[in-house]
């Protein structure tokens, strides 16, 4: 199958997809947007009111400031695929949780295989914790770093800068670090993940 038709068939799939609660209350589910050939993709937490709505990633509060600060960096959205980590709205937008994080782990996975991006721009915890599950955004954001072969950039969640306002030179600062990445002025660091208790039990 080729790309556009692997992507489509994975759209639909997604679409109609009940395999946790969450598919009872949406309006529509929200796969992600943008070119199979771009260099970046941006993983949020979850659609919100207004991406159910519409069927389309970061269109409300938190998508405007993200078009500001791509735009900031120079960056065309037109160009980035932007997606989440989960693709349906959670009730009130609490967070994901495991089970629906789960559920929705092979969709992300194959977007990531199908889209082969060259980074990675994580937004928020939930969408570093599938990198780096003991990270705080806090301690790593800002940061390229280059897990095998895929480099991530971890950030805040533009909707924290927007409910924390002492946040955003942070967020705008990390945008121009993510346009130096680009840029090659940048370099991530090798990471190698922490051994997991199986590896442990080996020694
Ligand atoms: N917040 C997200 O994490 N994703 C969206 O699509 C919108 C807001």
């Amino acid at each position: 199958m080729d790309r556009t038709k692997a992507i489509e068939s994975l759209n639909a799939e997604i679409k109609s997809c009940t395999l946790c609660p969450l598919h009872a209350g949406r309006t529509h589910a929200v796969p992600g947007a943008g070119p199979l050939d771009a260099d970046i993709m941006f993983i949020g937490e979850a659609p919100g009111f207004h991406e159910d709505q519409q069927g389309i990633p970061f269109v409300g509060a938190a998508g405007k400031f993200l078009n500001e600060l791509l735009d900031s960096a120079g960056i065309d959205r037109n160009k980035v695929f932007i997606t989440n980590v989960i693709k349906c709205r959670p009730p009130g937008n609490r967070d994901p949780d495991t089970q629906e994080v789960g559920a929705c782990k092979d969709y992300l996975d194959r977007q990531i295989a199908l889209i082969k991006p060259k980074v990675i721009v994580t937004l928020g915890r939930h969408s570093m914790a599938r990198a780096f599950p003991d990270e705080k955004v806090s301690r790593v954001h800002g940061i390229p770093r280059k897990v095998g072969s895929q480099v991530y950039f971890p950030m805040y969640h533009p909707a924290a800068a927007l409910h924390q306002p002492s946040l955003r030179p942070t967020v705008e600062e990390d945008f121009r670090r993510l346009r130096q990445l680009l840029e090659g002025e940048l370099l991530p660091d090798e990471y190698t993940p922490p051994p997991t208790v199986e590896q442990l039990s080996l020694f």
